[in-house]
């Protein structure tokens, strides 16, 4: 009797728990945060340079966008990126020195210095391989290495991420770019390696001076032109000087490397330059392959009067220096073939003048891009 009437009591609570039981199976497991709407990123309109190859290939999976190049701008002046927030990448990387830092090697936050010259970025759109082994394939991966390496930023890129997603500037940027407000390792690297993309220099005097009514080369610089683009006896002609630079800067194309664009997926090449085969084996270090050891990739000499000082090692102060090198002191050991020629009839050394030393580091200052060095694009936003 109780019972029953207790029952009925609660009979009427019956169709809402049913009601409720019907509406907790309809419901999926919890969604995490949702990101605020937005706008999809505008794509970034990267102009290529008439007088530079047209066929750059940019990977499908990171297109350029107008916000991933502005958040990689920041990310690359950011100093969270590095363990005492006192280090970014444009600290070795500097906009006034084509993005070197003046030192013989690079210095990272503890004072350590790397075995290594920073180099030049400028005109890497073009180049498949990075560093100068060519120990990365890509902006994308070879960004990871300065954020993590000890003698660099010394910070592993999961503390940047939660470093920058604890700030309010980065989450609301990274929505913009990447549709999503949880910053990701992946997201960093990419963003960084857009903003490096867009480093291109199409405006020196050289390049100017090939146009039709453009600069004029002085007297000295053409003759430095002519030195450099020809090879010690040139189409036969016993006393034709040169200095056989554009062997492997190579000119042609203004990138001044090696790399052949034509080729699929583009071929980067190797060379002993006449340096002495030292510790830092080089290209050896990324094959093991013993002809490889003691070459570099061949650096663009784009912007060269700005980022001394010289070679993967920065042993040289000054272009002159340089000139002197491969003019009296290269190592017959180990260097290319073609360092081997002369301007003296069976001679063992280049054998320029004192006066076409000159002249061909006169032309070498006529590929400095004064314009690239100050667009504000490429400054430091902070
Ligand atoms: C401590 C100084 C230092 C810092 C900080 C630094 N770099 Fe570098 N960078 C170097 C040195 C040195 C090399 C040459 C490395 C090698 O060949 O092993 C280099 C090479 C590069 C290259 C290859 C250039 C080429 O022509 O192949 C790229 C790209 C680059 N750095 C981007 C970055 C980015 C992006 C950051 C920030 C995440 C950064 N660097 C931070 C010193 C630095
Ligand atoms: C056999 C190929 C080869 C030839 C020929 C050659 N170079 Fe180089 N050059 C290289 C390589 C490789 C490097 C980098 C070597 C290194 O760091 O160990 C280099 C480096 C340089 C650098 C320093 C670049 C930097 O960023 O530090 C300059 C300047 C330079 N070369 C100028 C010249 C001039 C001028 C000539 C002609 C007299 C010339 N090169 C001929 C291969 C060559």
């Amino acid at each position: 009797m109780l019972l029953v009437a207790t029952t009925r009591r609660y009979l009427w609570l019956l169709p809402a728990l049913l009601l409720l039981t019907a509406v907790s199976c309809d419901k999926k497991d919890p969604e995490p945060p949702v990101d605020p709407p937005v706008t999809p990123a505008t794509p970034y309109n990267l102009t290529l340079p008439t007088q530079l190859p047209q066929g750059v290939v940019i990977p499908t999976n990171n297109p350029l966008t107008v916000e991933g190049v502005d958040l990689g701008r920041k990310l690359f002046y950011e100093v969270r990126l590095s363990r005492d927030n006192t280090m970014s990448c444009g600290s070795c990387h500097q906009q006034s020195k084509a993005f070197t830092d003046g030192r013989v090697r690079a210095i990272g936050v503890d004072g350590i210095a790397h075995q290594r010259n920073t180099m030049s970025l400028v005109n890497l759109l073009w180049e498949p391989k990075l560093n100068w082994d060519g120990s990365a394939n890509s902006f994308e991966t070879q960004a990871r290495t300065p954020i993590e390496n000890p003698i660099e930023l010394h910070q592993s890129l999961a503390d940047g991420v939660r470093k920058l997603q604890q700030t309010t500037l980065y989450p609301p940027l990274f929505a913009s770019a990447f549709n999503s407000a949880t910053i990701t390792e992946e997201n960093v690297l990419k963003a960084l390696a857009q903003f490096e993309r867009t480093l291109i220099s199409s405006n020196t005097r050289y390049e100017k001076s090939l146009l039709p009514g453009g600069a004029r080369l002085t007297a000295d610089e053409r003759a430095g032109r002519v030195l450099f683009f020809n090879h010690p006896g040139e189409g036969g002609n016993i006393l034709a000087r040169g200095g056989s630079c554009d062997h492997c800067h190579n000119g042609n194309n203004f990138l001044f490397t090696s790399t052949n664009f034509t080729a699929p997926g583009g071929l980067t090449q190797y060379f002993n330059n006449g340096l002495p085969v030292s510790t830092d084996l080089g290209r050896f270090n990324v094959t093991g392959v013993a002809a490889d050891r003691g070459k570099f990739r061949v650096p663009t000499l784009r912007n060269i009067a700005l980022t001394a000082p010289y070679m993967h090692d920065g042993r040289f102060q000054t272009l002159e220096e340089v000139v002197d090198h491969y003019n009296e002191h290269i190592d017959t050991n180990s260097a290319d073939p073609i360092l081997l020629l002369s301007n003296t009839p069976g001679g063992t050394k280049l054998d320029l003048t004192a006066t076409e030393k000159r002249q061909l580091v006169a032309f070498l200052k006529t590929l400095t891009d004064s314009t690239f060095i100050q667009d504000a694009r490429f400054s430091n936003p902070f």
